[in-house]
């Protein structure tokens, strides 16, 4: 069991298995990003080792993130042999442009719920946002997932003044037709990213809410699914509504979570630089399964209490999200 010092129990690993990905968000990525030299990265069996190191001490759910989970080359692979770990949950996050590909291996893998990023239905908006997506791929990828059998599948939409926040109601609209559920996020700041102006954008949870609420009767629920994310029921159907509110509602007093990234370092806080090299440990000590359970069990006992996100500051965590791990 893993338990930090402010009695948080840490069940939940978000795993990244690349920081590439086939998209350019702006709220992500700066334009000219350069990825990590293969070198740096885990392998594919190192990622494994970890992860099932991390359900020993008590991990029993992991979602899968990148970068773009599905632009690792094996990446499937992977899934797969995590899903016959003893598990609650495996799950994913993927931006979609491969999930007509994928979406059948991905449900017989074990993934029951699966993320989607959508954050806007308007092709060339997407494309805007996204500096080189294209939508209707997407869709088609929404589609096969709908097919495939997923339990639930929930779209995430960063809300961007001046650029999305006009688009909540149309999402909200798509995602009942669909029998989706979807998140609305507030954007944080990770990483400099030239052109784009994070202050001017930011567009609050409640903002939002009020804005659905004018088309919509949403019910307050106390259901949750093991993330930040705060659910509404839009009446009559069968869509939740979810809020992720870094900034106006911080949910850091309830967190149980710690984020791998494809380096093997792993991130105590999102917000935080507070971190353990296990690359380092894997590969000098190869086997050597106990060093790497105490590193993480101390390590633990460092998560920091929160993050301290300013928007109006330049960001203080100079790692983009892509390096993160969604
Ligand atoms: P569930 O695990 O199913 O609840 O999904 P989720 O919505 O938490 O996961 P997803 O990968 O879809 O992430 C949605 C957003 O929540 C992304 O922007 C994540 O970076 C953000 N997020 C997830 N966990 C944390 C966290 O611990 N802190 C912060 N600040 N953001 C988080
Ligand atoms: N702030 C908030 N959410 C972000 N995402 C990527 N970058 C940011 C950011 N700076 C979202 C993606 C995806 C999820 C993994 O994280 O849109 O839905
Ligand atoms: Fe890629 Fe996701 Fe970042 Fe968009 S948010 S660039 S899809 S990693």
């Amino acid at each position: 069991m893993l338990i930090d010092c402010f009695g948080r129990r840490i069940t939940y690993l978000r795993l990244s298995v690349t920081d590439r990905c086939d998209l350019r968000c702006r709220y992500c990525m700066a334009e000219d990003m350069t990825f990590l030299p293969r070198a740096q990265i885990l392998t594919l069996e190192e990622l494994y080792t970890l992860a099932r190191v991390f359900v020993g001490l008590g991990v029993e759910k992991i979602r899968v993130t990148g970068g773009e989970p599905l632009v690792r080359r094996g990446g499937l692979n992977l899934i797969e042999d995590l899903g016959r770990l003893p598990l609650r949950e495996l799950t994913l996050t993927t931006n979609g442009m491969r999930l007509a590909e994928c979406a059948r291996r991905l449900a017989a893998a074990g993934v029951r719920r699966l993320n989607v990023s959508l954050d806007s239905l308007d092709p060339k908006r997407f494309r805007r946002i996204t500096r080189v997506g294209d939508l209707e791929q997407v869709l088609q990828g929404i589609e096969a997932a709908r097919r495939a059998g997923f339990q639930r599948i929930k779209l995430n939409t960063v809300v961007l003044k001046g650029v999305n926040h006009d688009e909540t109601t149309a999402l909200v609209r798509f995602a009942v037709d669909r029998g989706l559920d979807i998140s609305f996020i507030e954007e944080m700041p990770l990483g400099v990213i030239g052109d784009h102006d994070r202050a001017a954008a930011f567009y609050a949870s409640d903002q939002v809410r009020a804005d659905l609420e004018r088309h919509f009767e949403l019910l307050p629920t106390t259901e949750r699914t093991g993330g930040p994310s705060r659910y509404w029921r839009v009446a009559g159907s069968d869509t939740r509504v979810g809020f992720i509110s870094p900034h106006s509602h911080n949910f850091c007093g309830d967190c149980n979570r710690v984020r791998l990234t494809v380096e093997g370092r792993l991130l105590l806080c999102l917000g935080n630089e507070h971190s353990l090299d296990l690359r380092r440990i894997l590969r000098r000590w190869p086997g050597d399964e106990d060093r790497l359970r105490r590193a993480i069990r101390e390590a633990i006992g460092r998560k920091p209490e929160r993050h301290h996100f300013d928007l109006r500051e330049q960001p203080v965590i100079l790692r983009h999200m892509n390096h993160t791990g969604g």
